[in-house]
């Protein structure tokens, strides 16, 4: 990297600019895959829901036009929805005409690959239909037998929607020779421990664990898969990367966006099961994890687990030193009134889920004893953001402290995940004059600075890794497991306790949550 400070400019701005080329990062880059694609059928169950039209559709379009796709490639849509093939596709040109712009020119190649069957996922003899639907399929468009089938129905159809593939000869079993299967599963993966378990030994009963891709659509994320380029590219930061120079890291998900129209699903899930155990539980691991010996999904997801076991236990009786609850009350956010979450259309009037939860986690091991991580996130916050920041010891001694009334503010490391896709570093100069005083700069590094590749969605990312059967991306079910036994005891004080309601805060839409916690906007900033 090559950081340059730039004439005649702010001296607090200082940008990093690619070192190895002129040429604007990305173009000519015409591939996004690594090599050929086996041809294949991509089943989503769940079609008419929300989820095919908002993400898988738009993501699959997108990559379409990016020559992405393999070839031969369908779509087959199946829900309980009556529909013909040509109903499908009307319905999906809506999806996308409300994503964005719909090239008329590419749609009808595209919308050929689109097909639809009705299906019930209870329903045995509507799976064998289905399976014998895709073998004249594969036969007529040559699609080699290769299948990805995407659960994009509710968690609560998981393990029948599994039971009914693997009895139709769909899954394991249907690798016998035939060509390779593979099922995508959306979180949440169980409500908790034992239910996570459970959901684990249906799959497993008819999947084998490299047939399964878990999305967390965080990983996916530019800026997530960053974390370990930044960390293990580099030599810099590895011999700070310890409790010896780093005093406390924060991991934020901040959101302004309130409930919606998901009551039914967030009354059940709250704050913590919605973004704890999967999001941040990955942010954290990214950020304390050992280097893997290389970057196979196997050694990967080896050293993450290792880091879920060393999460140290919450102590149940100093329960409240290392949580604050919170759920949003009315206030504004982008000027406009917005309701209280008990308000929301669907949600009890006296529901105690949290919609906001900071945590202070220990890991306890070598390298992070005694160094705090606040785990954050929040619905109905004063601005979107996501970020890490890596804050490092104070410096040991000043020698400015006759010159300085303040104390010296101690550097940090912030990864900016999104919207502001960035690396900044922040440390002390001189100003520029006659005195000896101090400025505080900011050494910023913009992720899309320069590019002009196309860039990819986080579900782009997660279907193209699906289709290349790329499990880095995905998560693997110790982590899992790693993950809801620290989670579930904390997750059953909140839910159980006779205090519940007083544990909880409520704060007001648009701002930074719940009073108590006045030092979160410091630890984002
Ligand atoms: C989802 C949660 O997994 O992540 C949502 O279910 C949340 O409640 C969303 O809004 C946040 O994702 P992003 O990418 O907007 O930070």
């Amino acid at each position: 990297m090559n950081f340059q400070e730039e004439k005649g400019k702010d001296p607090v701005a200082i940008s990093t600019v690619p070192t190895n080329t002129d040429e604007p990062l990305g173009k000519g880059q015409d591939s996004l895959t690594a090599g050929v694609l086996d041809p294949c059928i991509f089943i989503i169950l769940g079609a008419s829901g929300d989820l095919t039209s908002r993400k898988l559709i738009p993501a699959l379009y997108s990559l379409f036009l990016n020559k992405a796709l393999p070839h031969p490639f369908l779509i087959v849509g199946c829900s309980r929805t009556v529909m013909s093939d040509e109903g499908f596709r009307e319905r999906m040109k809506e999806a996308l005409e409300k994503a964005g712009p719909l090239d008329p020119s590419t749609w009808p190649a595209f919308a050929r690959l689109l097909h639809y069957r009705t299906i019930l996922y209870d329903d045995f003899p509507s799976f064998k239909r289905l399976a014998d639907s895709l073998k004249e399929l594969d036969k007529k468009y040559k699609t080699g037998g290769n299948r990805i089938f995407e659960l994009a129905i509710p968690p609560s159809l998981y393990e029948t929607a599994a039971r009914s593939l693997g009895r139709a000869g769909l899954g394991i079993e249907y690798e016998n020779g035939r060509g390779w299967a593979r099922i995508v599963v959306e979180k949440p993966f169980g409500r908790d421990l034992e239910t996570a378990l459970a959901l684990d030994k249906r799959l497993h009963e008819y999947f084998q664990e490299n047939q399964i891709f878990r999305i967390d659509h965080y990983l996916a994320k530019e800026t997530v898969q960053n974390i370990l380029v930044c960390r293990f590219a580099n030599s810099i930061f590895e011999p700070l990367w310890n409790r010896n120079y780093i005093d406390q890291v924060s991991i934020t998900a901040a959101e302004t966006l309130g409930v919606e129209h998901r009551a039914g699903y967030y009354e059940q899930a709250g704050v913590l099961r919605d973004m704890f155990q999967n999001h941040l539980m990955q942010l954290l691991a990214l950020t304390t994890m050992e280097s893997p010996t290389c970057l196979d999904a196997d050694p990967v997801q080896d050293e993450k687990v290792k880091v879920f076991r060393s999460l140290r236990p919450f102590p149940a009786e100093d329960f409240m030193d290392y949580t604050v609850l919170g759920q949003y009350g009315r206030g504004r956010i982008d000027g406009k009134e917005v309701p209280a979450y008990r308000e929301e259309p669907g949600v009890s009037p006296d529901s105690l889920t949290p919609t906001f939860a900071m945590i202070k986690v220990f890991i306890d091991n070598w390298r992070w004893q005694g160094v705090p991580f606040y785990l954050t996130s929040g619905k109905r916050l004063a601005r979107k953001q996501t970020a890490i920041v890596i804050q490092f010891k104070e410096i040991p001694h000043s020698v400015f402290r006759e010159t300085l009334e303040e104390g010296i503010s101690p550097n940090r490391l912030i990864l900016g995940i999104y919207p502001e896709e960035k690396i900044t570093l922040t440390f002390q100069t001189k100003r520029p004059g006659a005195h000896l005083a101090l400025l505080s700069v900011n050494m910023n590094f913009f992720y899309y600075q320069n590019y002009q590749g196309h860039l990819l969605e986080a579900y782009e990312k997660i279907l193209l890794d699906c289709l290349q059967g790329d499990r880095l991306l995905f998560w693997r079910q110790d982590g899992i497991e790693a993950c809801w036994a620290f989670l579930t005891p904390i997750l059953w004080i909140c839910e159980h306790c006779d205090n519940r309601a007083e544990m909880l805060r409520f704060y007001a839409s648009g701002s930074w949550g719940p009073e108590a916690l006045k030092k979160l906007p410091e630890l984002i900033d």
